[in-house]
């Protein structure tokens, strides 16, 4: 594989085998050793988790990492960024693991640098696509349901603006998922659905779950907040204990965070017996080290 741009440019077999190499990174502490790729974290948003565990994957594999301090960097036209890969590559780093806000920036270099001996990853662009964090969510749900063709799937929040829920979609769909409900207050209900089916009534769709993914409230993405009730939202789509008993007893709580505690999700719902909010962040490390692993 060259680069990770997107779900849907893998096939399920390969999806599988992606996944199958995080099982096993998670159950042994025999790695391989990749001494001569060298990775660098290029992060044009926050990021603490994602960017912590891509750095501590590549670290596992015994690749070097690098730091680039982006944070007020001026850059954010394609054409910049791909001075900034060229001029890395020129001293050896192999390996760019990429969030940007700018929609299908990681795969616009990749197609610039068509020629160049680098591999991208797309670590969150835009509203568009997260990849990774798709494969771990995916890895989190297999390790407790096995049978995806038997599982009702619910994703609760702002579809619209979650580039999260782009990539959860596809993967559901690559793997055979039974049934896929997204569920939205109108203003976030997704322009494109990928897979599954779209509701604006929680209690419906949250009917008889075997995993609920409840999604940030990205204020940094919203340009149509201020027109939005908090009290509003929170007593119609937030996850709380009251809510959460519309789906199964043994429903997985998932979230990709960071959590607003009190705004999209309660404390207790998160810190309950049935969140797997943790066990995600712990997965993520084993997933891209299967995604670093497989981009020779
Ligand atoms: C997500 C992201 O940045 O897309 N977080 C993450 O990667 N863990 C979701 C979010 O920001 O709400």
């Amino acid at each position: 594989m060259k680069h990770f741009l997107e779900i849907s440019q893998l096939s399920r077999q390969h999806i599988q085998s992606l996944l199958d190499r995080s099982i096993q990174f998670k159950s042994t502490r025999h790695y391989p050793s990749y001494t001569d790729r060298v990775m660098v974290n290029l992060f044009y948003e926050n990021s603490t988790r994602t960017r912590a565990s891509f750095e501590l994957a590549a670290k596992h594999l015994s690749m070097k990492v690098i730091h680039v301090d982006l944070q007020n960097s001026s850059e954010n036209k394609g054409e910049v960024v791909e001075d900034t890969l060229k001029t890395l590559s020129a001293m050896g780093v192999s390996h760019f693991v990429i969030r940007h806000q700018h929609n299908g920036l990681p795969q616009q270099l990749a197609d610039l640098l068509v020629d160049e001996a680098v591999h991208i990853v797309n670590a969150g662009d835009g509203t568009h696509a997260h990849p990774s964090q798709a494969l771990l969510d995916m890895m989190t749900i297999l390790e407790k349901k096995s049978r995806l063709d038997e599982l009702k799937i619910a994703i609760l929040g702002d579809i619209k603006h979650s580039r999260v829920a782009n990539s959860f979609q596809v993967i559901c769909q690559k793997m055979g998922v039974g049934e896929l409900v997204l569920i939205a207050p109108e203003i976030w209900q997704p322009d494109v659905i990928h897979f599954g089916t779209a509701t604006t009534h929680t209690a419906r769709g949250l009917k008889d779950a075997d995993v609920v993914i409840c999604l940030r409230v990205q204020r940094e993405r919203l340009l149509d907040i201020d027109h939005l009730d908090m009290a509003w939202y929170r007593k119609h789509f937030a996850l709380t204990q009251q809510s959460l008993a519309h789906a199964k007893p043994d429903v997985m709580v998932m979230h990709p965070g960071p959590i607003n505690r009190g705004i999209e999700i309660d404390a207790d719902v998160v810190d309950g017996p049935l969140s797997c909010v943790l066990e995600q962040v712990r997965h993520g490390v084993f997933a891209r080290m299967a995604i670093l692993d497989a981009l020779g």
